[in-house]
């Protein structure tokens, strides 16, 4: 896997994650700055990733969506255990399009539909009775009908500026390449384990 492009680099490793047949291999910890400058993280999946950066889903009301739009400047974290293998990413949020996000949407179950539209993503909810019956509601709206995509349901791409591919090695002799974005193309660092 020599490669000197980071993203083709990256569609190599994530392919031989998916090979392995584990759960979730596009599950990455996705690290934002809240308004007060703390940090915080969660697990988000990778839906779909190219040389403009790394897409995720999720509500733009939730604390990861605040946040973002407070400071756009994120990281991910991807652990693969089968392969003893990191990536870490890090860059800038950005919208994507409406219609990136339309069409992404309607791909989706529709019970994950209904729950966009239900859940208030990060924000305290009373029982979890409330949440089902709120679905239950939605449900009656669209009854038999297509769920049009939430307004506060979409996605961001995440523009890589560095990325670093980490393998483990034997004695904790781990091999680690920092790619970072120049113009017109990416630099390329070894770093000490
Ligand atoms: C494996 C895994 C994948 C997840 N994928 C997503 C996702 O793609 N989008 C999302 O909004 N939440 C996802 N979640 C839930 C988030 O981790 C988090 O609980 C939720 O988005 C609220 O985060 P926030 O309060 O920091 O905004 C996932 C959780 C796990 C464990």
């Amino acid at each position: 896997m020599s490669e000197r492009n980071p993203i083709e680099l990256f569609r190599k490793v994530y392919d031989a994650a998916v090979a392995t047949g584990m759960r979730d291999p596009n599950a990455m910890c996705l690290a934002t700055i809240d308004p007060d400058g703390g940090p915080s993280t969660r697990m988000v999946l990778l839906k779909e990733f190219d040389e403009r950066g790394f897409v995720f889903y999720t509500n733009l009301e939730s604390r990861k969506g605040v946040a973002i739009r407070s400071n756009p400047n994120v990281a991910l974290t991807f652990y693969w255990r089968e392969l003893q293998r990191q990536v870490h990413v890090r860059g800038v949020a950005q919208p994507v399009s409406d219609a990136e996000a339309d069409a992404y949407f309607a791909t989706r179950p529709r019970g994950s539909q209904l729950g966009a539209w239900a859940s208030l993503q990060s924000r305290p909810l009373k029982s979890r009775m409330a949440l089902l019956l709120e679905v239950a509601r939605i449900e009656g709206r669209h009854l038999g009908g297509a769920i049009p995509r939430s307004p506060v349901w979409s996605g961001f791409r995440v523009v890589p500026h560095a990325i670093e591919f980490w393998k483990a090695g034997a004695f904790r002799l781990h091999d680690r390449r920092l790619f970072e974005r120049i113009e017109g193309g990416w630099r390329e660092t070894r770093l000490y384990p």
